[in-house]
């Protein structure tokens, strides 16, 4: 494991706990992980407290999940020695920071967070109008924050929630990044600077914090470097002090961002479990081509004989992923000129398909025997999860003043 690299090659992301995993999941996130646990040092965790916020009501696909999504992504080529696998409600720090957090955090920044608004509406057969649903981007950072994570790969659909993360930590670093007496030793280093160096940096700050003016901020970076005689310590502090924070506690963590293959559903709609459109990562073969062979064509295409335009075809993105140029010329030729019916141009699609999942549903298949395997490794990876977080935890505990002994 790879725990000796500095914390900002560090990568974490999760994933919610509702349900088996399909084609859209692993096009869209599941490959790219398996990339990044060779570059990074990733935790990767299963949601479990993000998928009750919403499935509060009818929770015990949960517990189920957990086993399957696991399962599912070893299946897809993670591998619990390269990254540290884990499940959220293993790793209690997670629940006590986003506790902690929630004392600085403005109601108001999680009123504004888009999703919130959005998810309500979309999701209106649910009552979301709970503090858990409220405080969702909240858990997220505290999920990210624990483990000071540079970077977080998600979908478009995640940024807002990095952006929230960023500011809360911005603000907790501003709140708690003070070491005990930080203005006074700040002050004293200036009377040590001497006069009139002294006031310029008190100029200069006073422009860059309340006017904003970046240039005064480079100038007075620039008299604390050339001071002769100050100790590293006190130019350090004066170098927090002129930016209104102190020391760093929490890291802002920043999202990663892949140029997402958007896997299409059955229905030319995103492939997506709400809307029933989707083929999982352990669809039996014989599965992946009823669902494929039942998928609609183009509207125009009613006969055989009729031409069709694979621009208007639901298949046709399936081809721009799964087929190599020649297999999408003969689509292309067949297609606008009735050449070839819409079950031959399926084919070669069910071929592709199924030829990409047959090695995952042998691994999954081997991976459902061997029970004790996986809890082996959530047992493993929570432990080093644990471990991790707490360090953070000490600190945070520790600035907020919470260290009684
Ligand atoms: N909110 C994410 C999603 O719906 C899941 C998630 C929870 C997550 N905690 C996270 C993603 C931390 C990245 C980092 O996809
Ligand atoms: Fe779609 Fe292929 Fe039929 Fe054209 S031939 S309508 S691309 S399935």
């Amino acid at each position: 494991m790879s725990s000796i690299l500095p914390s900002v090659t560090r990568v974490v992301s999760g994933m919610r706990a509702t349900g088996r995993l399909h084609l859209g999941h692993y096009h869209g996130v599941l490959k790219n992980w398996v990339r990044l646990q060779h570059e990074y040092d990733c935790l990767f965790f299963v949601a479990d407290w993000h998928a009750l916020t919403t499935h509060y009501e009818d929770s015990s696909i949960i517990g189920q999940s957990v086993r399957e999504m696991v399962i599912d992504w070893i299946a897809a080529g993670l591998d619990a020695n390269s990254a540290t696998l884990f499940v959220q409600s293993d790793v209690p720090q997670h629940a006590e920071l986003h506790l902690l957090l929630s004392m600085m955090t403005p109601l108001s920044w999680l009123e504004r967070v888009p999703t919130y608004k959005d998810q309500q509406a979309k999701l209106r057969e649910r009552d979301l109008a709970t503090y858990g649903f409220l405080g969702y981007p909240l858990l997220q950072t505290a999920d990210i924050v624990a483990y000071r994570a540079a970077f977080v790969p998600v979908g478009e659909d995640q940024v807002a929630h990095i952006e929230f993360s960023r500011e809360v930590a911005r603000r907790f670093n501003f709140l708690y990044g003070r070491e005990p007496g930080f203005v006074e030793r700040a002050e004293e280093a200036l009377r040590k600077m001497g006069r009139k160096p002294a006031k310029a940096y008190k100029e200069l700050r006073t422009s860059y914090l309340e006017q904003g003016t970046v240039e005064s901020l480079d100038t007075a970076r620039a008299l604390i470097e050339r001071q002769p005689n100050m100790a590293l310590g006190d130019k350090e502090r004066l170098l927090g002090y002129l930016e209104g924070h102190g020391r760093l506690i929490l890291t802002e963590p920043q999202a990663m961002l892949t140029a997402q293959s958007r896997m299409p559903g059955l229905d030319g709609q995103k492939m997506s479990k709400s809307y029933n459109n989707t083929i999982a990562l352990r669809e039996a073969p014989d599965e992946v081509a009823r669902k494929i062979k039942t998928m609609p064509t183009d509207p125009h295409r009613k006969r055989r004989t009729d031409i069709g335009d694979p621009a208007l075809c639901p298949v046709w993105p399936f081809h721009e992923i799964y087929s190599p140029e020649e297999v999408k010329a003969w689509v292309q030729e067949g297609c606008r000129s009735a050449g070839i019916g819409c079950l031959e141009c399926k084919q070669p699609v069910i071929d592709a398909i199924n030829a990409e999942l047959a090695p995952i549903r042998e691994r999954a298949r081997d991976l459902e025997k061997d029970g004790a395997h996986i809890r082996n490794i959530l047992t493993e990876g929570s432990r080093r999860a644990r471990d991790l977080a707490e360090e953070t935890l000490t600190d945070v505990r520790r600035a907020m003043g919470l260290a009684w002994e």
